[in-house]
């Protein structure tokens, strides 16, 4: 199986699931990194990785469509079985989405359906909640809303600021962001009729 993963920055995800990968031998490889920013410093830890990296740079695409389909573009160059949004910080188009479909991961920073939308940690620690974690769901149009794959719960400690719930969150998403991924590439995954992910077996 073939992965393009896309980041829009630091790409601690990316890099986790580039060492899980290579270190548990999936019957996969990370084909492509691709950044909507050039300065994305996962860039550099994929090209020293001997990854292919691409920039497709909103900033340089007159509409959210044209970015979507230059994006599109440069992902299907490496003709992927599986698409990661790993930090990526852009709204995709439905278009952009159903290509996709099926077959496009992302990690949110909460306990979803809890806290959709931006800064998921304020909100939680604002709400009182005692838990808060991370969600691996399939991309669909509805915003942060598709079938969930995996998740992961952490405490809220009573003088946490968002930094360092942000801090405790990421620790497990690079534990079930790999883990999500490794059961797709193993055809492990299986979504019911009502949008409900099963893992079958498997180690
Ligand atoms: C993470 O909090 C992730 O949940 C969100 O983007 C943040 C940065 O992730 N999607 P990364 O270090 O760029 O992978």
């Amino acid at each position: 199986k073939r992965i393009v993963i896309l980041i829009s920055g630091r790409g601690s995800n990316m890099e986790a699931i580039v060492q899980r990968c290579a270190a548990e031998g999936w019957p996969a490889q990370v084909a492509a990194v691709i950044a909507n920013r050039p300065g994305a410093s996962g860039l550099a830890f994929a090209a020293g990785h001997g990854i292919a990296t691409t920039v497709v740079d909103h900033t340089a695409h007159a509409s959210r469509e044209a970015f979507d389909a230059a994006l599109a573009a440069a992902i299907d160059a490496h003709a992927p079985d599986l698409v990661v949004l790993a930090g990526f910080m852009r709204i995709l188009g439905d278009a952009f989405v159903q290509r996709y479909a099926g077959r496009l991961l992302n990690i949110h920073p909460s306990l979803l359906p809890a806290f959709a939308g931006l800064h998921t940690h304020r909100r939680a620690i604002e709400a009182g909640c005692k838990l808060a974690g991370a969600t691996v769901h399939f991309v669909t149009p509805a915003l942060d809303h598709g079938p969930i794959v995996a998740q992961a719960a952490v405490p809220v400690q009573p003088d946490d600021t968002p930094e360092a719930l942000a801090a405790r969150v990421l620790a497990v998403e690079h534990v079930i962001y790999p883990q999500a991924v490794r059961w797709f590439v193993s055809d492990e995954l299986q979504v019911d009729t009502a949008g409900v992910v099963r893992h079958r077996g498997g180690a």
